[in-house]
């Protein structure tokens, strides 16, 4: 178990960089099945998902490397097997969406369902309803989703909620169906339309990714690409937060405004100055934070992604403030081990009311997820002492070289190691 100690009080200042966006990362690795030919990703995060995706395309019997750092080969032409292995799905939730993409190109796929994970159920009812909609036939037993189906066809599919993951699977999927498909009631998250941007590069025709409706007509057959993975907008806010709870002043280079406007909104609330730029964003805060109201939506709502790292801003903030969670039905695991730093919150089903402390102390705490991780180094950064944050390896799943990158800018962080040798040490 990885763990990262933290001696709080620095005032964090100067300028990172922000890594390739993970969500957007694992989303086109999938999409890049559809290809016959060689799909070249830059600016891919050094992170644990990502490898964990390598591993699927490789275990697919895709020719699937890392050429350069940062730097994915993926050549699809070939599609070894259609099922993808329970340990690997198990790993990571995302990688079920290889189901469609192989589907769509053999007429048959089958991939373990994905458990629930440490922030919900993540059920995957809306991906099955839209396979069917296309006209797979979609058997679940045993743990598994068989789908099949060679003559598939397009269709209206209207999702109950806007999943990302499941507009971007079944967009992905009917890129190669036969006829028009449409996606009502579309998730409308950056990571959607980036997707659909190198979709396109690679042949598909789609129309309206971004919106609640999205069109996608059909084409035999999808080439490889050369694509450059956008910057994470959850790693931009996460640093955004880090400057505000130290009162310090971090410029935050490649993250693209329009992608991040709502949580900067709602930074701005609290107190913190934030100047967007065309390619950049620069936070300063140099004063106690003010409460505010969060309530995490599908974008273009606030991200529940960085829920808790703006909670554990909010927890040293002055006044009450109630963080409502709308998206997942589990994600204050955080809480109790910011109550151990000595925060204020009362937590109720989906809803945290948080009574601002003047400060908090440093303690020993566990990551309960990924954004509880990153919620509790932040909270590590503005407490009084030392905070040793274990479960680091929750982290390094969605964080390239978190702890390097904080200590670039001042923090008093360490062990600091490599994630590529951490993570080798981990595996
Ligand atoms: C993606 O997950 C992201 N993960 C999540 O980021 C992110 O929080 C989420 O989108 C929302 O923006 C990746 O892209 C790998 P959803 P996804 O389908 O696609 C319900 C992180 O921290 N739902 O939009 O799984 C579901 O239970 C991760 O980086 C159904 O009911 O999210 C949830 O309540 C965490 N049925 C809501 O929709 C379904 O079939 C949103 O889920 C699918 C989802």
């Amino acid at each position: 178990m990885g763990k990262l100690v933290i001696t709080g009080g620095a005032r964090l200042h100067g300028t990172i960089r922000s890594s390739g966006s993970k969500n957007s990362t694992l989303a086109i690795m999938a999409g890049a099945l559809l290809g016959k030919g060689e799909t070249i990703l830059r600016n891919v995060p050094q992170i644990g998902d990502v490898r964990t995706m390598m591993d699927m395309l490789r275990a697919l019997g895709v020719h699937c490397e890392e050429v350069s750092r940062g730097v994915v080969r993926i050549d699809a032409t070939e599609i070894g097997t259609t099922e993808a292995p329970y340990e690997l799905v198990k790993r990571m939730r995302a990688s079920f969406s290889v189901l469609g993409p192989i589907l769509a190109r053999k007429g048959y796929a089958k991939v373990a369902m994905p458990g629930g994970c440490d922030i919900g159920a993540r059920p995957i009812d809306l991906h099955v309803k839209g396979m069917q909609a296309l006209g797979a036939l979609v058997n679940i037993e045993h743990g598994y989703v068989e789908a099949e189906g060679d003559s598939l066809h397009g269709a209206q599919v209207y999702f109950n909620l806007p999943s990302a993951g499941a507009t971007q699977h079944i967009m992905t999927t009917a890129c190669l169906v036969e006829g028009t498909t449409i996606i009502s009631n579309a998730a409308m998250e950056p990571e959607v339309v980036e997707l659909a941007n190198m979709l396109r590069q690679m042949g598909a025709r789609i129309h309206g990714a971004g919106t609640p409706t999205v069109r996608i007509e059909g084409v035999k057959e999808l080439h490889g690409t050369d694509y450059t993975i956008v910057a994470d907008r959850m790693e931009a806010g996460t640093f955004a937060v880090a400057a505000t709870i130290t009162r310090g002043d971090v410029t935050i280079e490649d993250v693209r405004p329009e992608h991040i406007e709502p949580f900067v909104l709602k930074l701005r609330e609290v107190g913190a100055v934030v100047d967007m730029y065309d390619n950049a964003m620069r936070v300063r805060c140099n004063a106690r934070p003010m409460a505010t109201d969060i309530m995490t939506m599908p974008h273009p709502g606030f991200p529940t992604d960085l829920q808790q790292p703006f909670a554990a801003m909010l927890s040293i903030a002055e006044g009450v403030s109630v963080v409502t969670e709308n998206v997942y039905e589990r994600r204050f695991k955080y809480v109790n081990e910011m109550i151990r730093m000595g925060a204020d919150i009362k937590q109720d089903g989906r809803s945290a009311v948080i009574t601002g402390v003047p400060k908090l102390t440093g303690a020993q705490v566990t990551a309960p997820d990924l954004r509880g991780g990153a919620a509790l180094i932040c909270a590590g950064l503005a407490a009084e002492g030392v905070t040793e944050v274990s479960g680091l390896e929750h982290v390094e799943r969605g964080y390239e070289n978190l702890a390097g990158k904080l200590q670039e800018l001042g923090a008093d962080v360490g062990p600091v190691s490599n994630n590529i040798e951490r993570e080798t040490i981990l595996v």
